[in-house]
């Protein structure tokens, strides 16, 4: 039987390798169910999923709430595209407003089109409102950041891996590094060409960066002097992640900054649909007239039904609170265990997104070993930027399954110490 199903995974891993594009490298587990914090292999192996589709399923696997939304829409009305209108994108868009009181929405699909959007946006507005002459806008990003994979957006990017044999690349680009007010006046001051700042309140994919706590705030204060966008990236913090329903909410909460746009995307479904968002006031919203951007599924009535949905289960089972209190817990087990544990260099992170270090250099496979042995007793997780290893469940997790990850993730280290 088991020998069956090992067989069986190795097809199905055979058949994707054979006709699929090699874009990924995936740990070889093969999932078909999920449900909560958990997932489950075709051999009906149970793991905890501490990657969450890279914190797109904060709300859990397969949210019943959410479930139900979709289905629904799906038997009355699923695309008109937007050459019409339809009952529900009004109805989304107010939504997003009451939450994150901005005067408007633009819904696009996946989070790099919505990462695309906020920079048309910005160089729209450069030119509309700043002044900035035709054809000179530009557009600061942070060194080490992931924005996504279209090749405006790899153009931002320092990473070899997302750069190399793709270009030429685009103008209108600078970088800064990241967590370094300094640089980044210095920069501002010195061009005033500059239309935007676009920066992720923590840098995810770079390995769960967390800058210092002036760092944002600072960042809005010397935007605002330079007239120049704060464009937040919360595609990945966002929706509850880090504690908070955005990353860019401060202090517990106590201090909400407020970027000129901020970038939604991944648990903006609950995992469902890909469902994404740039959130702007009308003085930037309105630089795009119709047919400037768009999409054809944009503002489809079943993502708004699901995003709509997602977004209330965030809010109504507190989520956001959830992972503050689990992600302290959690920090708190991590921080025992690197003492006990001195291959864990590092641990760091907000909320439910944390990462661990591991004390080795980038091209060793150690955390990748040590993500399979995890995944052997029962918790899924990858490395990103080989040494770092991200750990983010779904905010639905209780503290005995904090406790059970905690002993899991224990025992795996400890076949390397
Ligand atoms: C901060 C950030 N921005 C943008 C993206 C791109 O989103 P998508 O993969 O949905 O295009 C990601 C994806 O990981 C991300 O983490």
């Amino acid at each position: 039987m088991l020998t069956a199903t090992i067989d069986q995974a190795q097809k199905i891993i055979a058949k994707e390798d054979k006709y699929g594009a090699h874009n990924y490298h995936p740990l070889p587990v093969v999932l078909e169910k999920g449900e909560g914090v958990y997932v489950w292999d075709v051999a009906g192996k149970q793991y905890f999923d501490y990657l969450s589709a890279y914190s797109s399923v904060n709300q859990g696997h397969c949210h019943p709430r959410i479930l139900k939304a979709m289905l629904t829409q799906a038997q009355k009305l699923t695309l008109t595209s937007r050459a019409f209108h339809n009952n529900m994108l009004g109805a989304f868009e107010e939504q997003l407003h009451q939450i994150f009181g901005y005067d408007k929405a633009l819904p696009m699909n996946s989070g790099v089109e919505a990462v695309e959007t906020a920079m048309k946006l910005c160089r729209k507005w450069a030119y509309e409102v700043k002044g900035v002459p035709a054809n000179a806008a530009k557009i600061l990003f942070a060194k080490n950041n992931f924005h996504g994979r279209t090749l405006s957006v790899i153009s931002a990017s320092n990473d070899p891996s997302s750069r190399m044999g793709f270009g030429p690349y685009m103008n209108g680009i600078g970088s800064v590094p990241y967590n370094d007010l300094a640089a980044l006046e210095a920069q501002l001051a010195s061009d005033p060409n500059i239309a935007a700042f676009i920066v992720e309140p923590i840098q995810g994919e770079a390995g769960v960066v967390v800058p210092d706590a002036d760092y944002l705030p600072t960042v809005a204060d010397l935007c605002k002097k330079h007239n120049v966008l704060f464009v937040a990236d919360e595609i990945q913090t966002g929706l509850g992640r880090t504690g908070h329903l955005l990353a860019t909410y401060m202090d517990g909460g106590n201090t909400k900054l407020r970027p000129d746009i901020i970038i939604l995307g991944k648990a903006l479904s609950g995992g469902f649909l890909p469902v994404s968002a740039v959130l702007a006031d009308d003085e930037i919203m309105m630089t795009i007239k119709p047919g400037e951007h768009g999409s054809t599924y944009g503002g489809n009535p079943l993502a708004c039904a699901v995003a709509m949905e997602a977004l209330k289960v965030l809010i109504e089972e507190e989520l956001p609170q959830n992972a503050l209190k689990m992600g302290q817990l959690f920090r708190s087990g991590l921080e025992a265990l690197a003492k006990q544990f001195p291959i864990i260099k590092k641990v760091r992170g907000r909320g439910l997104l944390n990462a661990i270090v591991i004390d080795s250099d980038e091209h060793s496979k150690l955390a990748w070993n040590i993500c399979l042995k995890m995944r052997d007793n029962g918790l899924l997780a990858k490395p990103t930027h080989g040494n770092k290893i991200r750990l983010a469940p779904p905010l639905v997790i209780n503290e005995q399954q904090i406790k059970e990850s905690l002993e899991i993730i224990g025992k795996s280290l400890a076949d390397f110490s």
